[in-house]
């Protein structure tokens, strides 16, 4: 299905002209006119400012540019063109959390020309959709024969009102891996996006970037209610270098009347370029083991010696669990040469990605898998030593090619690349981006580990399946852990950037195994709920294989897919609870999973989201008293036939869950 219009029409302008000021204003409303826009250049200079029915969300905020020699391009215009245009159509995801996605907006072009002497041009586009408002910046080719070194960017987002952050700080070793915190506006440092914010106007914001291409990512610094761009510098100062022209990513602003709206906002991805992979046969959602979890809780080394996971015997033995399971993928990770224990510490380490580690052959290990129906997922540790990568990964990708591996992680532990540069400076958003598509010409889905934010690149490479970029579980084996209230926070947070490999589906949730004092801070219910209310289309099942037999409940692990009709979000709060339903790609039936913070909680959910007819509930919940810190791992498995006039009581334990498999009768 395809829809499309594209016309122009009357603009609202608004203008004022008198001796000693000038002021030329337009006004831009998204198709249900609840979000507007107003751009306005008076005495030259550009602002915007934004609202949502009768509420101001944005006062007049700035924009443009600072070039090297304090050249900026932010002043002294005039507009030489404006022209509005709208756009709908309806486009269909190769995979995701809802199969058909709408993109309708409406857009004004505001053509800007510097009147000094340089008469440098801007084009600033902006576009209105009924779930928000986005704007970007056009440099176009104009004859400067110069190098472009961009040293600021001065977009600001000027909020009327203060409101409630939840956010992780910026510029940190640890990269995108900090717990949420929340705490007003005006107290912010400088924060990475997404950055949602409970605004005391009502509202729930969020903003972020999208289709971050070729340019620096953007973080914010706060100053009292006012949020500046904070472009992530290159090691010498530089935020973007490029030649000629640039155009910037989409800065944009979701706008929920609650907080669940932002979860059902596709205007991250409609800001993207459309897929730009012809043939995408190969690219499949999936689900997987892993030789992984017993390496974070010291059952495996990730080395060579006595107790490697990644050898030949248990490599065959974890596709023999794979097979007993019935899950299609197995990752395997320290399969190659350079793992020490030594490697994280050691400046520009070198690992190999051809060369196995002893006792692990490759091959023997691809044709078992092969003869067991398994697929096995690559792995490649840079350590951040990406010239290192970079010079081999030809050789790397063609092995998996030769051996029949079709899906790779590839992790970048250390806090800068090349020891030099951050994570999500220029040149980490460039090597991000070449490795994607380095990775689509060897028809290779990628993983990223360590990754930049996601900002809905997978729109346009499908191959791009899903990045861990948050703290994922494998805290809760080796250090405090995540507090219970985490995986209530993400849906509303990082997970609005894209998929996350959150890594979930640990039964054995207090680590019998593990290191002392370690755990994973839920019930195993929750464990299994969090297959529903985290969305990737590849999901870990991260316990280890053994753990998973003769468990009734792995029978949800096993049903719950990863590639969905349609999602809603049923209810939520920040940081307390969610409850998440999603209908099946490939069959009529719903699964729905409600997770909860340390508060135990009941919910009466409606069940209006199921089609017509009779559906069989299975449902998973904690068993009556359990709780984080009782009997966590206890499940009552319990079956209900109901259909969509009905009523479902949930009843969640501390840091509790529950998960449900409506199959259509
Ligand atoms: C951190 C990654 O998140 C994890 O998945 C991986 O196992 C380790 N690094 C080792 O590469």
């Amino acid at each position: 299905m395809f829809r499309f219009i594209l016309l122009a029409f009357s603009l609202s302008l608004l203008a004022c002209n008198s001796s000693d000021k000038t002021e030329e204003a337009y006004r831009l409303a998204s198709p249900n006119g609840n979000n507007v826009f107003q751009f306005q250049l008076e005495n030259g200079v550009p602002a915007y400012s934004v609202r949502h029915k009768d509420i101001e969300v944005l006062s007049p905020s700035k924009m443009g540019f600072v070039f090297r020699d304090n050249d900026s391009l932010h002043k002294n215009f005039k507009i030489t063109d404006v022209e509005e245009t709208t756009f709908d159509e309806t486009w269909e995801q190769v995979w995701g959390e809802k199969k058909e996605i709408r993109n309708h907006y409406n857009q004004l072009s505001v053509k800007l020309q510097e009147k000094s002497e340089k008469e440098r041009k801007l084009e600033i586009q902006f576009r209105a959709f009924d779930d928000g408002v986005a704007f970007r910046y056009i440099f176009p080719e104009q004859d400067l024969n110069d190098s472009i070194f961009i040293m600021d960017e001065l977009t600001t987002f000027n909020l009327k009102e203060d409101g409630k952050a939840w956010w992780i700080p910026a510029y940190r070793e640890q990269r995108y891996e900090y717990l949420f915190e929340n705490s007003p506006v005006s107290s912010l440092d400088t924060v990475h996006t997404p950055l949602t914010i409970e605004s005391k106007n009502g509202l729930t914001l969020s903003f972020h970037e999208a289709n971050l291409t070729d340019f620096a990512s953007m973080t914010l610094a706060a100053s009292e209610q006012t949020l500046k761009a904070d472009l992530v510098p290159w090691s010498d100062g530089v935020k973007v270098r490029t030649t000629g022209s640039f155009t910037t990513p989409w800065r944009t602003l979701q706008i929920g009347e609650t907080p669940k709206d932002l979860i059902t906002s596709y205007l991250i991805l409609n800001l993207n370029e459309p897929n730009k992979i012809e043939d995408t046969s190969w690219i499949k959602p999936y689900k997987y083991l892993g030789i992984w979890w017993g390496m974070h809780i010291g059952k495996y080394t990730f080395w060579e010696g006595e107790n490697q996971g990644a050898t030949t015997k248990n490599a065959k033995g974890h596709i023999d669990y794979a097979k007993q399971l019935e899950v299609d993928h197995l990752l395997i990770e320290g399969w190659n040469k350079g793992w020490t224990p030594q490697w994280y510490e050691s400046a520009m380490h070198q690992f190999s990605f051809t060369k196995e580690a002893d006792n692990f052959d490759l091959e023997e290990v691809t044709d078992y898998a092969a003869e067991n129906d398994v697929r096995i997922i690559g792995y490649h540790e840079t350590g951040s030593n990406i010239n290192n990568y970079l010079e081999q990964i030809d050789s790397a990708f063609a092995l998996y090619n030769k051996v029949g591996i079709h899906d790779v992680k590839i992790g970048h532990v250390g806090s800068k690349l090349n020891m030099e540069e951050w994570h999500h400076g220029q040149f980490g958003v460039n090597y991000f981006r070449y490795v994607l598509k380095k990775a689509a010409e060897y028809n290779l889905t990628v993983l990223f580990h360590e990754p930049i934010k996601d900002t809905g690149e997978r729109r346009t490479y499908p191959n791009m399946m899903a990045r861990e970029g948050a703290r994922g579980i494998e805290y809760n084996a080796w250090s405090e852990g995540n507090p219970p209230s985490h995986v209530t926070i993400l849906p509303f947070t990082r997970f609005l950037g894209g998929p996350m490999d959150f890594t979930a589906g640990i039964l054995d949730v207090e680590i019998s195994q593990g290191y002392d004092g370690r755990r994973v801070h839920s019930t195993a219910a929750k464990q299994l709920a969090l297959l529903v209310t985290v969305f990737s289309p590849i999901q870990m099942l991260a316990d280890l294989p053994e753990n998973y037999i003769d468990k009734p409940e792995f029978q949800f692990l096993k049903d719950v897919p990863t590639n969905w009709e349609d999602t809603k979000v049923i209810n939520g709060e920040i940081g307390k609870y969610i409850t998440t339903a999603r209908k099946d790609l490939n069959s009529d039936d719903w699964y729905l999973g409600s997770i909860t913070n340390e508060e135990s909680r009941e919910f009466q959910i409606s069940l209006d989201f199921l089609e017509e007819g009779d559906y069989e509930a299975q449902i998973y919940a904690d068993t009556k008293g359990t709780g984080l810190n009782n009997n966590p791992e206890a499940i009552e498995i319990s079956n209900k036939r109901v259909s969509a006039k009905d009523k479902l009581k949930l009843k969640l334990g501390e840091s509790g869950g529950a998960a449900i498999r409506f199959k259509k009768l």
